[in-house]
């Protein structure tokens, strides 16, 4: 099995894209590396809306302040949280218990479970929280095939929210740029090891 470190040590946020288009080969193993992302209670609570034409990625960019990344890419991918489908007793919810599963009749214990996480979750904060580790595996997938990304946190929800058409009771967690860079990466900053790794103390 190849090593996955490779890609994401390459990984980085590209501020700037050149105009050459992703194919659609390319773009599907992305949304793949996203599709298979884990998941609490295996509720995948996302959806990955492709920005493409020059119209609606002018919109979704406005509503990430003309961020350059933005602006640059020839695709966007909207990572979208499924906030009201996490109600315990919604549609969705019943057949993400029964896939989790295994597609028999859900346990009384599963159900008892995750009303019991729903009802202590903020659904909001948790399903945005899901969906960056789909955006995490996506970047990842993409950097292994020679194309950039860029995490865009920076938006106005509402007017993303417009932009994309999003229905109520769903929110957009995240928004990726994904292309090919025109810039190199640049110094990698990150906290030194030791700031970051250790082992738990017993105490006495
Ligand atoms: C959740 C999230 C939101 C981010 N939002 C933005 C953003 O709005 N604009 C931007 O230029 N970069 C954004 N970034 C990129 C970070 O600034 C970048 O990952 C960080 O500085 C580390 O650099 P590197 O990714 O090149 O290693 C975001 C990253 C994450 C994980």
């Amino acid at each position: 099995m190849a090593d996955l470190l490779p890609a994401l040590t390459g990984r980085f946020a590209c501020r700037e894209f050149t105009g050459k288009a992703v194919s659609d080969a390319d773009l599907q193993t992305i949304l793949e590396a996203g599709r298979i992302a884990p998941s609490g209670f295996g509720m995948e609570p996302w959806r990955f809306m492709v920005v493409r034409t020059a119209e609606a990625r002018s919109r979704a960019a406005s509503a990430c302040f003309n961020q350059t990344p933005a602006t640059s890419a020839p695709l966007l991918i909207a990572i979208i949280a499924l906030v009201d489908a996490l109600r315990p007793d919604s549609a969705y919810v019943q057949a993400r218990l029964g896939a989790e599963a295994g597609g028999g009749p859900v346990p009384d214990e599963l159900k008892a479970a995750y009303r019991g996480f729903y009802e202590h979750a903020d659904a909001r904060d948790w399903a945005i929280g899901q969906c960056n580790f789909a955006a995490a595996q996506m970047m990842g997938q993409a950097t292994s095939q020679g194309l950039a990304t860029c995490p865009i946190g920076g938006f106005d929800e509402a007017a993303l929210a417009s932009a994309l058409n999003l229905p109520a009771g769903e929110v957009p967690a995240l928004v990726l740029a994904l292309g090919y860079c025109a810039d190199r990466q640049g110094e990698r900053r990150r906290k030194a090891r030791q700031e970051c790794w250790q082992e738990h103390q017993h105490s006495a």
